[in-house]
Formats: structure tokens, C-alpha cells, sequence
């Protein structure tokens, strides 16, 4: 038996005092995922399919802000879809569907959107971030956050685990919540809405790129969790760093090498790495050698089961069909709830 049968949901608001938690989070199929994605969301995810009924998508709605080319998207979606299941994803426990699957929730976001506030979403730093790297500026990518928020209330979410990038969507989605539950709870629940939590892991907050700033697609910075071993070597070896010779002490905690190794490596091997940091006598290549073998050796499972998913065409279908239907049981009783707070049929 599955979780969903478990937690088959129950279209009364006592669910607020249910003792399981809805885990819900997002990934864009804008391009390949890295190892910023895996670190600070995909794995921390896969740890709470676990604790509780985790809802995984895939926002096809919100990468069409960035991506033009449909077949591009068409091919990222299964592309995500497949690296999230060979990195862990286990869809016995989670739900994993795409976000176009519940179009329910452009209907959601549009209901949210007559309450939001325009000088909240002016305060939005991801909006001016990307005016300033060049993407239009159009009204899906000012309400993206608007969006968002109904991506997490629609499932009634209890904890949303992101990376720190993705925490001022997350209070955004907490202010609409509360102008909803203000605006038109009525007693005597005078809720509509839950308010979520982030989730964010100190560790990972923010994974940094080879050139130090935050690990992103968008900037070129990216080390690809299934990029080939020749391109993932080269990625790792151009790793940015001071001119610090052989010989010198380094300091480790303004290292990006030393950063990403803690990621991969066991406690003693970072201990070990850290001492040859303080101590002098090894260059920032030897240390570069050894954070791609530590990496690459991470991620060969992964590697080897996404390859055995990759035989099976059907699977990843199959996945998405069942995962899309149990999120489009919840979304339906949850949008019953909020056209009836909100007056319409
Ligand atoms: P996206 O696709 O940019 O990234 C997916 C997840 O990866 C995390 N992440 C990082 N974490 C740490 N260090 C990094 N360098 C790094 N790069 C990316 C992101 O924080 C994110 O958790 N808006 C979301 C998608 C989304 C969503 C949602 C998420 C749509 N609706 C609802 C949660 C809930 C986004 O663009 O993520």
C-alpha cells in the first residue's frame, strides 16, 4: 500500500490537525540540473518523502517565462523528471508529476493575484535579478511569484524545502495566505489557507558555482549532477581561486573547492582536506583532482540508474500519470474550498 491510500485526503478542514505533514516543492526544466539543485533542494527532498506525503513537480508553467523553444521544454520536463528519479526520488512515497498536469492552479494563482499587493511583488528581488541578466520584462514574470504561491497553497502544504534563493517566494506566499484567510475566512474556521514553512538546510543554502557566486543555470557557473566525465573534470578544474602558491597555508572556509568537497566527502576526509588546507604544501589543482573524484564517485549510482530508466520509455510516463492524479485529487478539493470562500459556483 502506498502513502497516498494512508493519507487518502479528507475533504474536511480538520485536516489542520492531522498529524502527518504535506511536503511540497518545485524544480524548473529551464535547462540541466546541477549540483546546487541536487544539494540544496533535490536531496534534502528526497530525505522527507519519508516524514510525510511529498508532492515533487515539475514547473513547466513558470519555465515558460524564461524558455522559448516548446520542444526544448518538452525534452527538459522528462529530463528533470528523470534525474530526480535515478538521484532518489521514490514515487511509491512521493508524487511526482508536472505542473501543467493541474492546470487548476492558474486559476488558483489568478484568485491570488486579485488580493496580492503590486508593491509586494515590486519588492521580489528573483523579478529585478532577472530584468538585470536581460529577460523581458513581462507579466508572467512579475506574477511568477503570484504563481508560486498557489503551487504550495493548493496542495495545502506544510513544508516547503527549497534553497535560499526561493525563501522571499516562500514569505510571499505566507502574506497572500494570510490576505486570503483575512479577506474571506469565514467563521468559524476563518482560515483558508495553511501557512507553509521553508525548508532550507544551513549547509546548502546556497551551493556556489565554479566561479564562487551561487551555483545558477543562468549564469554559466553550473556543475551538472549527469554531465559527462570529461566536461564535469574540466568544470571542476577551471574552478576559480586566489593565487595562493604550492607552499602556502589556504584558508578553507573561502574555498569553493573546499566548499563542495565537504558536500561529497566523509567527516574524517574533510577533516583530512582541511588540515593539507592549513598546513601548506598542496596546490589548489591536487585539491581540484580530488573533489572530482569524490564527486564523481558521489553521483555513480545515480548515474547507473538513471541508465536503467533510460531502457524503460513507459516508466517515466507511468510515473508522471499517477503522480499527476493524486495532485489533482488535492488541488480539486482544495479549489472547491477556496471558490466557495471566495463566492464563486
Ligand atoms: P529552480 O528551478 O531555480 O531551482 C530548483 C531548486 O534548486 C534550488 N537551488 C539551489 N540551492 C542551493 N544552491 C544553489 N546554487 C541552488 N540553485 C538552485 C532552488 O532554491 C530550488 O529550491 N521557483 C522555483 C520553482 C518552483 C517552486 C514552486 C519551488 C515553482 N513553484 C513551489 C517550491 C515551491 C525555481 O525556480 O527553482
Amino acid at each position: 500500500m502506498t502513502n497516498w491510500c494512508m493519507f487518502a485526503f479528507t475533504p474536511n478542514v480538520d485536516i489542520l490537525h492531522m498529524s502527518y505533514m504535506r511536503i511540497l516543492s518545485g524544480i524548473q526544466p529551464s535547462g540541466v540540473l546541477h549540483i546546487g539543485n541536487y544539494f540544496g533542494m533535490m536531496r534534502p527532498a528526497i530525505a522527507l518523502q519519508a516524514e510525510g506525503e511529498a508532492f515533487y513537480f515539475i514547473a513547466d508553467y513558470h519555465a515558460l517565462t524564461s524558455v522559448r523553444d516548446p520542444t526544448m521544454l518538452r525534452e527538459n520536463s522528462r529530463r528533470v523528471a528523470l534525474d530526480f528519479l535515478a538521484c532518489g526520488l521514490d514515487p511509491e512515497r512521493a508524487a511526482l508529476f508536472q505542473q501543467s498536469d493541474v492546470p487548476q492552479v492558474t486559476e488558483l494563482a489568478w484568485i491570488l493575484s486579485a488580493v496580492a499587493p503590486m508593491g509586494l511583488l515590486e519588492r521580489s528581488h528573483s523579478y529585478k535579478d532577472k530584468l538585470a541578466r536581460g529577460l523581458a520584462a513581462t507579466v508572467g514574470l512579475f506574477n511568477y511569484p503570484v504563481l508560486m504561491a498557489a503551487d504550495i497553497l493548493i496542495y495545502d502544504s506544510d513544508v516547503v524545502p527549497v534553497g535560499k534563493d526561493q525563501k522571499q517566494h516562500i514569505e510571499i506566499t505566507r502574506d497572500l495566505a494570510v490576505k486570503m484567510n483575512e479577506t474571506f475566512g469565514s467563521e468559524p474556521d476563518g482560515w483558508i489557507f495553511k501557512l507553509p514553512e521553508p525548508r532550507i538546510q544551513a549547509a546548502t543554502e546556497v551551493v556556489p558555482g565554479i566561479d564562487g557566486q551561487k551555483m545558477s543555470k543562468s549564469y554559466g557557473n553550473n556543475i551538472d549532477i549527469f554531465g559527462d566525465e570529461k566536461e564535469t573534470r574540466k568544470r571542476v578544474m577551471s574552478i576559480v581561486t586566489d593565487s595562493a602558491p604550492v607552499e602556502a597555508p589556504k584558508d578553507p572556509s573561502g574555498s569553493t573547492i573546499f566548499q563542495l568537497y565537504s558536500l561529497v566527502a566523509s567527516k574524517d576526509e574533510v577533516a583530512e582536506v582541511r588540515e593539507q588546507f592549513q598546513k601548506g604544501g598542496t596546490g589548489y589543482g591536487e585539491f581540484k583532482k580530488q573533489l572530482f573524484e569524490k564527486l564523481w564517485e558521489h553521483f555513480a549510482p545515480m548515474r547507473k540508474r538513471r541508465e536503467e530508466m533510460l531502457a524503460d520509455r513507459s516508466y517515466i510516463d507511468n510515473v508522471l500519470a499517477r503522480g499527476a492524479e493524486r495532485a489533482n485529487e488535492v488541488a480539486d478539493q482544495v479549489m472547491k474550498r477556496v471558490r466557495s470562500a471566495v463566492g464563486l459556483r
